[in-house]
């Protein structure tokens, strides 16, 4: 197959995890006789930088234009310690997802026994985690009207959402769970907010298509708690913007590293793949960070394009190095493995070379 893949390195470490990744999709292309055109799009601080804007034209045309869009990481702290600052990195990835209609970021939770002793839970709570989240991306509070006063005192963001907007995700989570342990479970704020309100009712509405899924709904504060104290609980996790984008980091460290893991964002059109980490500004350039979220959220492109093999050897690769002991700084500050040669590793073991004598 033909397939063109715009490639946002973005800031900080995002060029070095983005590079791993395509070290592998390079292989499985090579393996498979498949064609992966690159082209490279700027967004984030350097876009900033280079064009004055987080997100130049040129890369939204791009991104429609796409197959599929592999992202890095955004964000600079130059920025983070500015409240003032008018131009933001972050404004680049929110005006893509709503450029693109990315409505749904899916990012799934697993643990991996030769890990355990990083996970801040411990032994039992861990065995058999395995969840996914589909939060909703392109709504909400993140792109509600957002004001302040004159005199910079009070300020204000507005958080709406249409049955619409609501439905168009939850036919997806629903149809997710339907192939999994068929659970849902709706996270909201039911008791105090409108919103809230509206999903619980389009989402009670919609139940009624997938009998065969048994629904459970649950408030945020509530769900943060239970994240912690029983993760093995939850099959399909289905929430609104900001809730989603909190519980997925508290989520994200119960496997031990939030290197590790994968998001795919997808909506009406090209659909895009990031790991969920950020950009971990004191590692830029170390060659120290962990490719893997980035090397898994390939898997997931792949998964996208119809390669359900080669996705699953990607990730039978990625097992292969966390078993094996070829791993990252923060997985192992002693002994561990450079960015780079992680990368190397896993696109050796997807090309089916035995891995060479690297002690
Ligand atoms: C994420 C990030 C973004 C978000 C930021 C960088 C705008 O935290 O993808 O989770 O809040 O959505
Ligand atoms: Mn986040």
């Amino acid at each position: 197959m033909q397939k063109n893949i715009v490639v946002i390195e973005g800031d900080g470490i995002g060029p070095e995890v983005t590079r791993q990744a395509v070290k592998v999709l390079n292989a499985v292309a090579e393996q498979g006789g498949h064609e992966f055109n690159y082209h490279y799009c700027l967004m984030g601080a350097c876009a900033i930088d280079k064009t004055g804007t987080p997100l130049p034209d040129e890369t939204i045309e791009a991104a429609l234009n796409s197959d599929a869009i592999l992202f890095g990481a955004i964000g600079h702290p130059k920025y983070d310690n500015d409240p003032t600052a008018k131009v933001r990195p972050e404004q680049g990835l929110l005006k893509l997802r709503k450029s693109l209609q990315l409505f749904a970021n899916i990012r799934p939770v697993t643990t991996y026994p030769s890990l355990q002793h990083l996970s801040p839970l411990k032994g039992k709570i861990l065995e058999d985690v395995n969840f996914i989240i589909f939060r909703e991306l392109t709504g909400g509070i993140y792109f509600g009207k957002k004001e302040l006063n004159a005199e910079g005192t009070q300020a204000s963001d507005e958080c709406i959402y249409s049955r619409e907007e609501i439905e168009r995700i939850a036919h997806l989570a629903f149809k997710q769970a339907q192939q999994r342990r068929k659970k849902l479970t709706l996270v909201d704020k039911a008791n105090v907010l409108e919103t809230s309100r509206l999903w619980r009712k389009v989402v009670q509405d919609i139940a009624k298509q997938y009998p065969d899924v048994k629904v459970d709904f649950l408030f945020v504060d509530n769900a943060a708690m239970q994240i912690i104290l029983n993760p093995k609980q939850f099959d399909v996790i289905l929430t609104e913007n900001m809730f989603g984008d909190i519980i997925s980091d508290e989520a994200s460290v119960i496997s031990g590293s939030l290197g590790l893991l994968p998001s795919a964002s997808i909506g009406k059109g090209s659909a895009l793949f990031e790991p969920i980490h950020g950009s971990y500004p004191q590692a830029t350039g170390k060659d120290i960070a962990n490719p893997l979220g980035s090397i898994l959220s390939a898997a997931m492109l792949l998964d996208h394009f119809g390669l359900r093999t080669e996705a699953n050897k990607v990730r039978e690769a990625a097992n292969w190095t966390l078993q094996n002991g070829f791993v990252t700084k923060d997985i192992d500050p002693i002994n561990f493995y450079f960015t780079s040669t992680i990368g190397e590793l896993i696109s050796d073991y997807v090309s089916g070379k035995t891995p060479g004598d690297i002690h």
